[in-house]
This record gives C-alpha cells, structure tokens and sequence, in this order.
C-alpha cells in the first residue's frame, strides 16, 4: 500500500513537472543563416536540454530589419516565457522589446546590443568595442603602423558592427595607417566576396590589408585574395569568429588573425537567465540587485587566434564538445 501510495507521488509530481515543463518556451532570435548562429542556436538548446524546456530559434537568411521585428512580434504572440534578441537595427526594435517587457515578457539581447532604453534585462555577448581596439591593435603590428586598409562589414545598423568599427578607429589613430573605405556585405557572404573583388580591383597596389568584421568577412577577403593570384600574408587579414573557411584560411596563411567570440555562450547563458527570470519573475531580487550594480552586461570574452595559438584553440573547442570550425 505505502509503495503505491509513493508510486502514485511520483507519477503526479512527474506529471505535474512536465506539464509545467511543457508550458515554458523560450525564443531565440538571431541576424542572419550564418554558421555562427547555428553554434549560438547550439549553446540554447543544450541549456534548454539542461533545464527540460523548449527553446525556438529563428534567424533570417540575411540582414533583415522587417523580418526580425515582425519574427519578434511572432514569438510575443506565441506566448514565449522570454526572448532573446541580437537586434539588426536596435532603434527599430526598442518599442517591441519596450511593450514584450510591459506585457511581462522578460527581454535580453545577445550578441549586440539594443539601443539604452529600450528596457532589456541582460546584455549577453562581446564587449565589441574592446574587441575592435584589439583587432586594431593587431593590424598596427602587422602593418608596422603603415598602410592602407578596407573595411567590409555585414550591417550598418547594428551596435555591435559599428562598436567594432570604432574601437578598430581608435587603435590606428596615432599610426600610419588609413581606412580607405568601408563596405556593407548585410549579412550575405557572397556579396561579401564581390565587394572584396572590387575593392582590390579599385585599390590595386594601395591595398595592404583588410578588416573583417563580420563572420563571413574574413572568409570572403582570404578567398578573393587567393582567388586574385595573391600570396599567403602578401595583403594581411584581421577578422572576427571562427568558422570552417576562418580556420582554413589561418592554416594556409592567409589570415593573419582573429578576434574570436564565444556565441555558443551567448545562447547558453541567453536560456539560463531567461528561465531564471520566466520562474522568480524578471523583478526578483537577485537582478535588481545585479542591476542596481550596473552588471547587466555579462562579457561573453575573446579569444585572438593567430596561427601560432591555433591548435590550442582547437584543442580547447574539442574539450568543450563544440565543432572548432562552427
Ligand atoms: C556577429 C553577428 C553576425 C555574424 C554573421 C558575427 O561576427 O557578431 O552579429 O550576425 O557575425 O554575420
């Protein structure tokens, strides 16, 4: 009789959980169909698979302001617990994310940031102006703080690319060093590619290095590079993350290079505070005190790969269980 008794506890206290379980989504929300969404897409669902909720992700297929917002405003209709955002186009996001939050939606960002605010509980990413001064700060040593460089990005809009940008500026000031030009790929690695062919065809002999601060920045510049007859090293790359085509080129030598950040955290760590927040309620006292301390910013790190420390990273990636070449 007892055991039943315990039998029947379990069931309904079982039950009982999943069906709460079952009541908690959480919505991810990222730029573009790059690789490296797919590794933040992964450290989201292996904090959902920890925490036995469901996590929904989306990103459109390039840079896409519209899409993004009216994606948001799906997730609010969808009744999600939260939802993560890496806004395109911050300005034009601030009023959904401010209304998500007065509807008791709790809202943090990833990746870049929303416009101050705008109301979100969390940032959760790079500091990409720190990133930028050190992607900065590797150009000088490469160019010995002269030359001339071109800029290829994928927004426009968004903090994260103009904060890069910035902090890049900043560490070239004082050097020889000139940023000739500055073209938007928005988010689309082929355009990338063309718009790097012609730079090199408008610059010829002026070029001496590029900067990539996007994903599929650094890629598209090795690859034109190589594809235009140039030797590993001849025109330098700096660029940022860690894909398959990132890691080839810094074997091969044609990337000097790479600010590399951490987005599988970035989700990861997305889904852990947004659950937190779903169950205690974005007011608990925890975060008011977190925020009353001005840390809502949880610094997601980078690491600089270069081609001497590129099999340690390797290595390091592996022992996390994450592909090195996401
Ligand atoms: C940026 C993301 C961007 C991705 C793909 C990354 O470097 O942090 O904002 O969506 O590149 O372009």
């Amino acid at each position: 009789m007892k055991k039943l008794f315990v039998f029947v506890m379990v069931i309904l206290l079982v039950g009982t959980f999943s069906v709460f379980a079952a009541t908690i989504t959480i919505g991810v929300l990222g730029k573009a169909a790059e690789a490296y969404w797919m590794q933040v897409n992964q450290g989201a669902q292996a904090a959902a698979k920890a925490l036995g909720i469901t996590v929904n992700f989306y990103a459109p297929q390039t840079e896409d302001i519209p899409g993004q917002i009216s994606a948001f405003q799906g997730y609010v209709a969808q009744g999600m617990a939260g939802i993560a955002i890496a806004p395109s186009a911050p300005d034009a996001v601030v009023p959904y994310i401010t209304k998500a939050i007065s509807m008791g939606v709790p809202v943090v960002t990833i990746d870049t940031d929303a416009a101050s605010g705008s109301g979100r509980y969390f940032y959760i990413g790079t500091d990409n102006y720190k990133a930028g001064y050190i992607g900065g700060q590797e150009m000088v040593k490469l160019l010995n703080g002269k030359g001339n460089v071109v800029i290829i990005t994928g927004s426009l809009s968004a903090n994260n690319s103009l904060e890069r940008i910035q902090g890049f500026e900043d560490a070239l000031k004082g050097t020889d060093i000139k940023v000739l030009t500055i073209l938007n790929d928005q988010e689309d690695a082929a355009k990338a590619f063309s718009l790097v062919q012609s730079a090199i065809s408008t610059y010829g002999n002026n070029l001496n290095a590029f900067y990539g601060v996007y994903y599929e920045d650094g890629p598209a510049e090795a690859n034109a590079l190589k594809s235009a007859g140039f030797q590993p090293g001849q025109i330098k790359v700096v660029c940022f993350d860690m894909g398959p085509d990132t890691l080839k080129y810094t074997q091969e030598g044609y990337i000097q290079a790479a600010t590399v950040q951490k987005p599988y955290f970035m989700g990861y760590f997305a889904v852990m505070l947004l659950y937190d927040m779903a169950k205690i309620g974005p007011l608990g006292p925890q975060y008011v005190k977190m925020m009353e301390n001005n840390t809502d910013v949880i610094d997601t790190g980078i690491t600089v790969v270069t081609p001497n420390n590129l099999n340690d990273y390797i290595q390091w990636t592996k022992q996390l269980g994450i592909p090195s070449s996401y």
